[in-house]
């Protein structure tokens, strides 16, 4: 069943056009995280769907019930799309309880207070938080206070949940594991979420589908792992992992291969996007992929090793190929010098 449907949605802030006709939908129980760089329209499209700002085209439906179409003049206020929120800054009320935060929205829609006492019970211990409802916001820590955020979004059961960079405002271990934990709590309670990221590695984790924004349009989507092994474009190959990046000049294109050409290198690669005999293109190869070999051969070339940084669950290599900079991950300190490092001819994408 779908449970949240837009149709080429077009917005803009004045003459400054932000959505360029975006179409998605959401499924019950799936999470979607909304993937792109800073500025691309991720929070725009969110508070679209929220009621929080109006698009000047197209429509948007939320559990079967139309709640925007341009060509209609229809708009519902925010209040009455019944859709769960929370916002980057968790915008609790610091001078309200924990219980009452999470109670307001309940106490908007005039909720009985026994059923309120019973729904905001559940909804904090379904956080962890059943014995924090009497402290005040400045009482929590930042995990514990997103945690709030979070419940107050649950409590009146939305059939959507809308979440804006709900992790930011973690530091990175915590993150981690907030992250985990979330994944866990909408798998458990089959929420339809839609999950606004700049994070790749974030998106990948929490959601079932990622719709990457690219200037206001959806340049990619799919699952995480089509979103990483089989990117239509260079930005989303760029964009999903940590990549090496190598210029060259396209010297043959054979039954989808294409040879790239640099000084002092000659590689084959996938034809990924439109090169051609005599262009200029990129290469784009995972860490991951790349390693050292130990002399020469098939699409290896010989490059200079700067130096081995240790991350502590491998390391790290700094690599110079002519003017191109290339890293990759191994299991121990390799001493600097010339090596040999092959990049396999299915994993180097010549867009
Ligand atoms: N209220 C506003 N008035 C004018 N421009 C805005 C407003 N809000 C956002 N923008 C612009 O819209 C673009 C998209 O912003 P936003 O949706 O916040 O991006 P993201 O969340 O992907 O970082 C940016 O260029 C931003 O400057
Ligand atoms: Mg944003």
């Amino acid at each position: 069943m779908i449970k949240l449907s837009v149709s080429d949605l077009h917005l803009a802030y004045g003459d400054n056009a932000i959505l360029k006709g975006v179409s998605m939908q959401l499924k019950q129980g799936e999470v979607v995280s909304l993937l792109g760089p800073s500025g691309s329209g991720k929070t725009t499209l969110l508070r679209a769907v929220a009621g929080l700002e109006g698009p000047h085209q197209g429509s948007i439906d939320i559990a079967g019930e139309t709640v925007f179409d341009g060509a209609k003049r229809l708009e519902l206020p925010a209040e009455r799309r019944n859709l769960g929120l929370v916002f980057q800054s968790y915008a609790l009320w610091p001078h309200k309880t924990v219980f009452d935060n999470v109670a307001y929205g309940l106490k908007l829609r005039k909720v009985s207070s026994d059923e309120t006492r019973t729904k905001v019970e559940s909804a904090l211990k379904n956080l962890g938080l059943g014995h924090l409802g009497a402290r005040y916001p400045h009482q929590l820590s930042g995990g514990q206070q997103q945690r709030v955020a979070i419940a107050r979004a649950l409590v009146y059961n939305p059939p959507v949940i809308l979440m804006d960079e709900p992790l930011s405002n973690l530091d990175a271990k915590l993150r981690e594991e907030a992250r985990a934990w979330l994944r866990e709590l909408i798998l458990e309670l089959q929420l339809s979420a839609l999950v606004v990221t700049h994070d790749q590695a974030e998106a990948m984790a929490m959601s079932d589908r990622i719709l990457l924004l690219n200037n206001g349009k959806i340049e990619q989507q799919g699952t995480p792992t089509d979103m990483y092994a089989r990117p239509d474009t260079l930005f989303v190959a760029e964009f999903m992992g940590s990549n090496n990046l190598i210029k060259g000049k396209v010297s043959e294109i054979r039954n989808g291969s294409a040879r790239l050409d640099g000084p002092g290198w000659s590689l084959w690669g996938e034809n990924r996007g439109k090169a051609q005999s005599g262009m200029d293109a990129t290469g784009v190869v995972r860490l991951e992929r790349v390693r050292i070999a130990g002399g020469p051969g098939e699409n290896r070339v010989s490059a200079k090793l700067v130096t081995s940084m240790f991350l502590g669950d491998r390391w790290e290599y700094l690599f110079h190929l002519g003017d191109s900079s290339l890293r990759a991950h191994g299991q121990e300190a390799v001493a600097p010098g010339e090596c040999f490092i092959e990049l396999p001819q299915r994993d180097l994408w010549v867009f």
